[in-house]
């Protein structure tokens, strides 16, 4: 599972170009599971591409409102199962950040979206908690949003350590494998039906970098901010994530 989180990027004009270079270089291979998660002005325009190309990409949001009504700017579930988006990204570091999002926020949304499509919960600490050994405190207070939520297979994690996040550094392959074992056992050992997780990393991945991480036993795929970016190399990304031993 490969998943393009433009953030708040593009124009029609950087789609354009994005689809032309991405298809020239992607070739599809049955069973990947590859999204795009445009800003939702976007929305339409990218999914008009994607039919128009007959690419089995799916689509998605950056996030969510856990209401809907009087929420200005605010989009809800309701919208995301109107608009045929298959997943949602919840609980992102900038929405922490930025926005000051809690977990209390982030476990609402997280309820609200389970029954409409499939959400990719962000986890991850700060380069502080992590000189203070303090990863696995964090990430356990983060994935408790998901008690007492009946996610079946949808439920996606993408550890994505705030510090690696666009700044070119990474965990290396042996503690992200680690920290993915980790949020597995974790979420397997509360969930009503012993469900065990898809795990993605996220944080700097690159198409000279991603074959290494790809291998990891752990790793399900990744989250990609940056590198997404570009046709091309999310092209390249995608096709070594088929081509790498799982
Ligand atoms: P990055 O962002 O790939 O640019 O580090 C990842 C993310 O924020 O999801």
């Amino acid at each position: 599972m490969i998943i393009a989180n433009w953030k708040c990027n593009g124009s029609k004009q950087m789609i354009s170009t994005w689809f032309a270079e991405f298809t020239e270089k992607y070739a599809s291979k049955e069973g990947s599971y590859i999204g795009i998660a445009p800003p939702m002005i976007y929305l339409e325009y990218v999914k008009r591409i994607i039919a128009e190309n007959s690419l089995e990409i799916k689509l998605g949001t950056q996030d969510l409102d856990a209401s809907n009504g009087a929420r200005t700017g605010a989009i809800s579930a309701e919208m995301i199962l109107d608009c045929e988006c298959n997943f949602s990204i919840v609980g992102h570091s900038e929405r922490r950040q930025y926005f000051d999002e809690k977990n209390s926020t982030i476990k609402e949304k997280i309820h609200k979206l389970i029954d409409v499509a499939t959400p990719i919960l962000c986890v991850g600490e700060t380069s502080e908690e992590n000189k203070n050994n303090l990863t696995e405190e964090v990430i356990s207070k983060q994935l408790e949003v998901l008690e007492g939520l009946n996610f079946q297979n949808k439920i996606v994690i993408a550890y994505e350590p705030v510090w690696a996040i666009g700044t070119g550094m990474t965990p290396s392959k042996e503690e992200i494998n680690e920290i993915h074992k980790f949020i597995k056992d974790v979420v397997q050992s509360s969930s009503i039906n012993s469900l065990r997780p898809r795990v993605l990393y996220g944080g700097s991945v690159n198409e000279e970098n991603c074959e290494n991480f790809f291998k990891s036993e752990f790793v399900d795929g990744a989250l990609i901010g940056g590198a997404s970016l570009d046709g091309s190399s999310f092209a390249k990304i995608v096709t070594s994530f088929n081509g790498s031993y799982k």
